[in-house]
């Protein structure tokens, strides 16, 4: 195991951290994002997730790409809620009037602490963050801190830990974009996604969660047994010509321990992600770029050219019963985990 830094630009760094079969995990303290995923296949190394060559091009695109999102990942219709009866407005975009993904210039483009954890088993790099009372008009002073493991099962793992000063609202998540084929100008039609969820949450056409809670039963966001994404692509399902795709919260079922919450395996079935969380709801979102995705690497993301798993609390939890609670509180600190772990095909043989 091998942990590298390098200078990523005028501020961040760029953190290597690549384990005993050879998979490297590439983070930077600018938005504690994820770079690239290097893995070998039998065609040769194959980097799995969208990201950018540096700082600079981060602060240029200004995207979510890798980053971890916070204070509150996805919209908050009209910016507002209420905690223990005082109502709240927070910063919104002004074109859509809602907040999205804690508001502007949030955790995505801040500059981390970082340090660097070592053990037999994996390699961790532990970003830490403090969000000053009042930033984009939510209360409490949070110190968060965000750790990615790699192991030497081929796991890349996120720890969340948050404590505040006073009770305000924290719904974190990472927005890693996948594309297992490597190749950012194909889409992911054709990979093929399980989604361990009997229920998704309906959004409008602002992508905001309407409140209902549908039965995935009968509808193409089906995803109970393994298919390919494309399925959805293809219908005239409402949900899917409303946002050209998924870009929805699914409820989890948590049946079991053992199993993943979520399944992606490449086209060509050499690649798989098993997604594991504690969260109750996974958002995902088949990026939706059409003709103006960014270029990574010096090729265009066309459109549906990656697709997130974004664990959290579902959105909507601020309006609605029944859809979690996102308030931390004094004394209370928040933990969570995720882990996406890789099976990769002829793993003997790649060594
Ligand atoms: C997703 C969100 C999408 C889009 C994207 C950012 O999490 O659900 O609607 O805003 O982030 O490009």
């Amino acid at each position: 195991m091998k942990v590298t830094e390098k200078k990523f630009g005028e501020h961040a760094f760029l953190y290597s951290l690549t384990n005993n079969n050879g998979v490297t995990l590439e983070a930077t303290n600018l938005g504690a994002r994820i770079v690239n995923l290097y893995v070998p296949t039998a065609v040769g190394r194959k980097n799995i997730v969208l990201g950018f060559d540096s700082e600079k091009e981060y602060v240029e695109k200004d995207l979510y790409f890798g980053a971890t999102i916070g204070r509150v990942a996805g919209r908050i219709k009209n910016g507002q809620f209420s905690i223990d009866k005082k109502n709240y407005q927070v910063f919104v975009d002004p074109n859509t009037h809602h907040c999205l993904h804690g508001g502007p210039h949030s955790f995505e483009e801040k500059i981390w602490e970082t340090a660097i954890k070592e053990n037999d088993e994996e390699l961790s790099v532990v970003f830490t963050h403090t969000s000053p009372a009042n930033e984009n008009g939510f209360p409490g002073t949070i110190t968060v801190s965000v750790t990615y493991s790699l192991s030497n099962q081929n796991e890349w793992k996120i720890t969340y830990q948050a404590s505040t000063n006073e009770s305000t609202l924290f719904n974190p998540t990472n927005h890693v974009y996948f594309n297992l084929t490597g190749d950012p100008t194909k889409t992911v039609a054709d990979h093929q996604l399980l989604i361990d969820a009997d229920k998704f949450v309906v959004v409008d056409s602002d992508t905001n969660a309407t409140g209902e809670k549908r039965s995935v039963a009968n509808t193409p966001f089906d995803f109970r047994t393994i298919k390919k994404v494309n399925e959805v692509f293809q219908t005239n399902y409402e949900q899917n010509v409303l946002v050209d795709g998924l870009d929805h919260p699914f409820i989890l079922n948590h049946k079991t321990k053992e199993t993943p919450q979520a399944v992606l395996v490449s086209p060509e079935s050499d690649i798989t992600v098993n997604v594991y969380t504690d969260r109750d709801t996974v958002v995902i979102f088949t990026a939706q770029f059409g003709n103006s995705g960014p270029e990574v690497h010096g090729n265009q993301v066309v459109h549906h050219g990656g697709i997130t798993f974004e664990t959290q609390t579902s959105p909507g939890a601020v309006e609605f019963e029944g859809f979690g609670d996102i308030i931390l509180r004094p004394g209370k600190d928040f933990y969570s985990q995720t882990v996406y772990a890789l099976l990769l095909s002829d793993d003997e043989a790649l060594l």
